[in-house]
């Protein structure tokens, strides 16, 4: 086994960063593979708290590979920052990372775009809740084939063609919704900043297809890191309450340029609950004093944005549909402390829809809202020691909890992660290692 797709399971924020920083352990290469600044992965080792946006979880590891993909939306600035900030700690400094010329480039007005739509669905009542890092009109952008690549920052001509010619397209859009046109001051500036970034970041890029590839075809181990979660995919989730990306394993392979054959295991990370952030259907969400319990006792703060995480009951139906849509073929459950101390733990086994029951989300988004959860109860367990290593280690009823999912799910679980710190850990299977 020398493939792995690390994927968020639910809506984001799973823990996926604390897990892809422990599986690098066993890689030689770490691959972000879709979406920008709007993911936010965070790491405790020893105490100490690293988040990264853009950088690659496995970059507590010096020494191995780490790829940013072709299929990524990157802000220049944001990356430098994060480079800057790995740098200030020791990380990044033997010519570690590595970012995709094929990949997109966030400019302000991209962002302007994002904040103005935000904006303007505040007042009617149809914002999306994005991170208003761009996301969106980047993608928008690549779809129509006018977006700017990183490779773009090395010609400063053609930059300031693109940038010209994608302005004079927004400025109806800019006017429709309401915003300030840029001076050309300040669009100078833009790419005078573009272009300094852009000369910062040179050493870094490369053909990062064909070094995964080449990777991949001499026996290296390498672990893709998924961004937001299954649920948020542009293709298959919550539509249109979603991201503007492929967020599913496929996407690993879309993003990095190499066939599904190569993968060899897919593991999906899920909280022991659930949560999401911004707009959208979530039929397990707990309001109410429920609700900000769960908040408070997982510090479900957006690591990007800050915003409060809504929070509710573990959701399965909505885990099985992102266990298909990435074929996964083990579950890493994580945050299960969180609900220690709590009398009674639910879990939503199926929808009703009407009068049906149904085990997997239907399709229509809308159904998806208007789905009544089935519940099943478990008894709540008093305390979860963060030195668990072993399930044998976990109060029965956690146990039990943990032996339940498992199997309603469908999948196996390779890890259950008892608190944030790397060591919080009881590792069950190594994705690397050869299937149970
Ligand atoms: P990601 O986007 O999937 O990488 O997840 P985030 O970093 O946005 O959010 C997960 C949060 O949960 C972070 O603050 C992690 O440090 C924290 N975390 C991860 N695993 C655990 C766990 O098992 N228990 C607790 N209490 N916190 C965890
Ligand atoms: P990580 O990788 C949670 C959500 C936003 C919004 C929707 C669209 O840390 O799990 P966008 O800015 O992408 O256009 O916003 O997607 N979203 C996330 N939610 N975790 C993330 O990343 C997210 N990235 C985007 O809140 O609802
Ligand atoms: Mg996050």
């Amino acid at each position: 086994m020398s493939v792995v797709i690390v994927v968020g399971a639910q809506w984001g924020d799973e823990g996926k960063g604390k897990v892809v920083d422990l599986f690098t352990e066993r890689a030689d290469l770490v691959v972000r593979y879709g979406g920008g600044a709007n993911a936010g992965h965070t790491l405790v080792i020893d105490g100490k708290k690293l988040v990264t946006h853009l950088v690659p979880s496995g970059v507590c590891h010096p020494g191995k590979s780490c790829v940013l993909g072709d299929g990524m939306v990157i802000e220049p600035h944001t990356l430098l920052e994060e480079i800057a900030q790995c740098q200030a700690r020791g990380l990044l400094s033997r010519g570690e990372l590595l970012i995709g010329l094929g990949a997109h480039v966030i400019l302000p007005y991209h962002k302007l775009i994002d904040a103005l739509r935000e904006d303007r669905g505040a007042k009617t009542g149809r914002a999306l809740g994005t991170t208003r890092r761009g996301i969106g009109p980047a993608y928008e952008a690549k779809a129509a084939r006018r977006g700017v690549r990183v490779r773009d920052l090395a010609r400063p001509a053609r930059l300031r063609e693109l940038v010209a010619a994608n302005l004079d397209e927004l400025s109806p859009l800019i006017d429709h919704l309401g915003g300030t046109h840029p001076s050309q001051a300040e669009v100078d500036r833009w790419v005078d900043d573009a272009l300094a970034a852009g000369r910062a970041l040179a050493p870094h890029t490369g053909d990062a297809g064909r070094h995964v590839a080449r990777a991949i075809a001499s026996g290296l181990h390498v672990l893709f890191e998924g961004a937001q979660g299954c649920l948020l995919d542009l293709d298959h989730g919550t539509y249109p309450y979603v991201t503007s990306s492929s967020t599913i394993a496929a996407g690993a392979c879309q993003s990095a340029g190499i066939g599904p054959t190569a993968i060899d295991a897919v593991v999906g990370i899920t909280k022991a609950y659930a949560t999401r952030v911004g707009a959208g259907p979530f039929p397990t969400e707990l309001h109410g004093e429920a609700g900000e319990r769960l908040r408070k006792a997982g510090g479900e703060y957006g690591a990007t944005t800050g915003r409060p995480r809504r929070c509710g009951w573990l959701d399965l139906p909505a885990l099985r549909m992102g266990a298909r849509l990435s074929g996964m073929t083990s579950l890493a459950l994580t945050k299960l402390d969180v609900l220690a101390g709590l009398p009674e733990v639910s879990v939503c086994v199926a929808y009703q829809v009407d009068g049906q029951e149904l085990d997997e989300p239907p399709t229509d988004p809308d159904d998806i809202a208007r789905a009544e959860p089935v519940f099943t109860s478990f008894p709540g367990w008093g305390t979860l020691p963060s030195t668990a290593r072993d399930v044998a280690d976990l109060p029965g009823p956690a146990r039990a909890y943990v032996e339940t999912i498992e199997r309603l799910a469908g999948v196996s679980f390779c890890l259950v992660s008892v608190g944030p710190d790397r060591n919080e850990t009881i590792r069950l299977h190594d994705p690397f290692a050869a299937p149970r």
